[in-house]
């Protein structure tokens, strides 16, 4: 599928509209790809949160990764579930990536069965590790942030509303939530997981 190689808003790279699978027929708005993207999403929403999801349909294994974020953005964009082979600016080497997402599934596994912290701090390290990992070419802060969802449905708790109907730039909460992440970055979760306490 051809795309036009016109320029989507002046702040959006040309890159960023390949492998874009939405009809080639015209030139998409920033805002209209991510209503595309929102619609997609929703799916998956419902999937996993609309009630607690049992292991065997959100199981956290090395496959199931992927398989969320094809189910997430796999009718918007051809690359979803693959590993990005590009270097980013946030992010792991990629080369990296499938070894620490191994890594990932292994500490999530531990960190059940030995009840290391509790499922707030739990769903936070996720986020964190999911999101500096950053596997995909796009769609990581949805996804991680979808994980730790995941994750607090599944264990008992409400998901937390990361306002994801907005454009990122948007939300007001922005500022406060890249702050607590580069926090994290630092060892010092606190921010990050009072996030994760602020449920429905
Ligand atoms: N310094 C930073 N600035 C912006 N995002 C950061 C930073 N550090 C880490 N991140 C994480 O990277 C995510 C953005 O990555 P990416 O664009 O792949 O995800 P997305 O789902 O498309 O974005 P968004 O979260 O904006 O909807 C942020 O949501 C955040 O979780
Ligand atoms: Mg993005």
């Amino acid at each position: 599928m051809i795309h036009s190689t016109q320029p989507i808003d002046d702040a959006t790279p040309l890159d960023d509209i390949s492998g874009l699978k939405l009809p080639s027929n015209k030139v998409y708005t920033l805002r209209e790809i991510y209503i595309a993207e929102a619609t997609n999403i929703a799916v998956a929403t419902i999937k996993y949160l609309s009630a607690s999801p049992s292991k065997r349909r959100a199981p956290f294994t090395y496959d199931w990764l992927s398989k969320l974020h094809v189910e997430m953005f796999g009718n918007v964009w051809d690359w979803a579930g693959k590993f990005r082979q590009v270097e980013l600016s946030i992010g792991i080497k990629a080369y990296q990536i499938p070894t620490a997402l191994k890594e990932l599934v292994d500490d999530i596994a531990y960190w059940d069965k030995h009840k290391t912290f509790d499922i707030y701090e739990t769903a936070t390290r996720i986020h964190h590790r999911a999101v500096q990992i950053h596997p995909y070419k796009n769609g990581n802060g949805r996804w991680s942030r979808m994980l730790a969802n995941i994750y607090l449905r599944q264990n008992g708790s409400m998901p937390v509303k990361w306002q994801e109907d907005l454009l990122s730039k948007e939300n007001p909460k922005r500022d406060e939530y890249i702050l607590a992440l580069k926090a994290a970055d630092n060892g010092d979760y606190s921010s990050l997981i009072a996030m994760h306490t602020i449920t429905y």
